[in-house]
């Protein structure tokens, strides 16, 4: 990345570069794309063409265009200027970097306003996962769906591929006839599958936010602005699952202001989805395993909508500032949950997360502390640990309790006002803080050490810590059922709410020992347990103890669920034993061809070496 910058010259911005884009978006800006994609299923490839609307900044006129890409071939660029026709551009291609992709550039010509750019995707472009029939919950259709965030988008989209660059965008994407496409611009989707299927964007957002999913997919609503896609085979529980999207909506605006995004849908992707939610404007893309018969997941539903305002109408300049995004809508995800379901059910699972924050920091570099980290050089998949999330919920919190839940729920109403459709660096939030809350109370303020929340690893001393009644006394029935003081007659779950049952699994010893995980099967049956969140720490109490009889639950798990928060630890903790490790190895060799990409980055990372 070294010689890049220099390339690039010095930045006529005070705003800081990218280190995870090559783009130069302070001379030459992509405003709008309109993209047109034919997905052939069977090359697994999109046949594309994209037009990028550009600014340029009057004083570079030299200026060349700069894109990220990765994996594209390129068959051929051209431009135009105002109502000219197109010509074909010079244009080079570097060389691949196996983190950041490969960088275009582009000749411009001095009056140029649009380049048109034709080409394809690899079939192991990093956004995109082409499922076979049989991967998919009915088993009778194919499946395609992107994830950009971080930054994939490059893989299948030429484009500047910051969150610092805001498109407009619009889209014809053609598919076999009987198959639905899904790219959420906010509108009402038109019900008529005929393969020929057309979006249109308005408002700006950053290519990361760009979606696009297509499969044998069904909708039915939920409320006036809220839906449910699925396979049709899972339609009706999923709308079950997710019927209370209208309330949080409701909830969500009488807290941050109008919701921005027209409409606001869930689409439920087949078992691969390697991430629990993305909150893909308008339309939420989620993982199956959501779906547990009981609401009990539904937080995730709340996260993502809160992303509407934290994410992607104020949205983090780099992902060093990632914790603008995700810090921002844990906190907001809480509310939201505190309106809906009462403060019980908020502070249970803002102890669960602590708890695994406090766990996570034991192993974590004290870089990958910080709230604001340097990323240059890194893969900013890096970030994907709980620090941005519960860290920065736990900042804000702090901020609510210091200057009280009234004033700050004004302060962040016009924190999402102010900053509405922009990207912004932790300098410009931090300075924002400053002059609208903490120089207007410069006693509260005074307790508020935002040094040390924002370059100090670990928790301040003075962060808030979240108590909860009813999972206290849960792991004291834990600690003593554990200990032989009493019985599993004396664990009554059927009373328990699902946190409370995660946090018996969770303060459990690790080696808790076959017969206890025995006893404590035979009578809650655990290993048939429907809930994914359940299943997953019962199964690596399983191998932790070799508890065999979970195994081959384990293999059907990790066959058909390829979500990486489940999915990594399961294999870490396989490939702690030797026989552990064969098993992760049979078992891999025929999950592998399932899992998403990025899942299957990770698995490899774990078992070669
Ligand atoms: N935007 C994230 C998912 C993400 C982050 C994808 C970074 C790729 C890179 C999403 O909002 C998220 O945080 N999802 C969580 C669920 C949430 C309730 C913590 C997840 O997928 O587990
Ligand atoms: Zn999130």
């Amino acid at each position: 990345m070294a010689s890049l910058r220099e390339d690039r010259g010095a930045a006529p911005l005070a705003r800081p570069r990218d280190p995870h884009s090559f783009s130069n978006p302070e001379y030459v800006c992509v405003r709008h794309v309109d993209l047109s994609l034919r997905a052939d299923f069977d090359r697994r490839v999109l046949e594309a063409t994209a037009v990028l609307q550009i600014e340029r900044n009057s004083e570079y006129p030299y200026a060349p265009l700069i894109l990220d890409t990765r994996d594209l071939s390129i068959h051929s660029i051209e431009a135009a200027s105002q109502n000219e026709s197109f010509k074909s551009v010079r244009y080079d291609l570097g060389p691949p970097d196996e983190i950041f992709g490969t960088q275009l550039t582009i000749e411009l010509p001095p009056t140029a306003t649009s380049i048109r750019i034709s080409y394809s995707t690899s079939p192991q472009a990093t956004a995109l996962q082409w499922l076979d029939a049989n991967q998919t919950a009915g088993k009778k259709a194919p499946f395609l769906f992107t994830q950009s965030q971080e930054i994939h988008a490059r893989s299948w989209i030429p484009i500047q591929d910051t969150p610092g660059v805001r498109v407009t965008y619009a889209a014809q994407i053609e598919t076999p006839k009987q198959l639905f496409a899904v790219m959420g611009d906010g509108r009402q989707t038109k019900a008529r599958r005929d393969g020929s299927y057309r979006f249109s964007m308005d408002r700006p957002i950053p290519p990361y936010l760009i979606a696009l999913a297509v499969g044998d997919i069904e909708f039915a609503s939920t409320g006036h602005r809220t839906g449910v896609f699925a396979e049709p085979s899972i339609l009706r529980s999923a709308t079950y699952e997710f019927a209370e999207a209208d309330r949080m909506l409701q909830a969500a605006e009488r807290l941050y202001g109008a919701y921005r995004w027209g409409r606001f849908d869930v689409l439920v992707l087949p078992p691969s989805f390697p991430f629990g939610g993305m909150e893909n404007p308008s339309v939420t893309f989620v993982t199956p395993t959501l779906i547990a018969g009981d609401r009990s997941s539904v937080s995730v539903i709340a996260h993502e909508l809160a992303h509407a305002w934290s994410g992607n109408l104020v949205t983090n300049a780099t992902w060093s500032d990632f914790w603008l995004n995700e810090g921002y809508t844990t906190y907001t995800e809480r509310r939201i949950q505190e309106e809906l379901y009462g403060s019980s059910r908020a502070a249970m699972e803002e102890v669960l997360a602590e708890e695994r924050l406090a766990n996570e920091m034991k192993t974590l570099p004290l870089e990958d502390q910080l709230l604001h980290p340097n990323l240059e050089g890194r893969d900013p998949e890096c970030i994907g640990t709980l620090v941005p999330y519960v860290k920065g919920a736990l900042f804000l919190k702090t901020l609510e309790n210091t200057f009280g839940r009234q004033r700050f729920d004004a302060y962040l109403r016009r924190y999402f006002e102010h900053f509405a459709f922009q990207s912004i660096t932790t300098a410009q939030a931090i300075d924002y803080l400053r002059t609208q809350l903490l120089d207007r109370h410069p006693d509260l303020a005074a307790n508020i050490h935002l040094q040390s929340w924002l370059s100090m690893p670990g928790l301040p001393e003075s962060a808030p810590k979240a108590v909860s009644p009813e999972l206290g006394h849960i792991r004291k029935l834990a600690n003593e059922w554990s200990a032989d003081q009493i019985s599993v007659a004396d664990l009554s779950t059927g009373e328990w709410k699902a946190q409370q049952k995660l946090h018996f699994l969770d303060s459990l010893p690790p080696n808790v020992g076959f017969k206890k995980m025995r006893e404590l099967d035979q009578r809650f049956q655990i290993t048939r347990s429907a809930n994914a969140e359940i299943l997953y720490r019962w199964l690596r109490l399983a191998i932790r103890n070799e508890y065999e009889i979970a195994y081959s639950k384990l293999e059907e798990f990790l066959t058909t669920v390829g979500r990486i928060i489940y999915v990594r630890p399961l294999y870490e903790e396989l490939e702690k034993t030797r026989a552990g490790k064969a098993f992760a190895e049979a078992i891999y060799e025929r999950a592998r061809p399932s899992y998403h990409p990025l899942t299957q980055a990770i698995v490899d990372k774990i078992l070669v070496h």
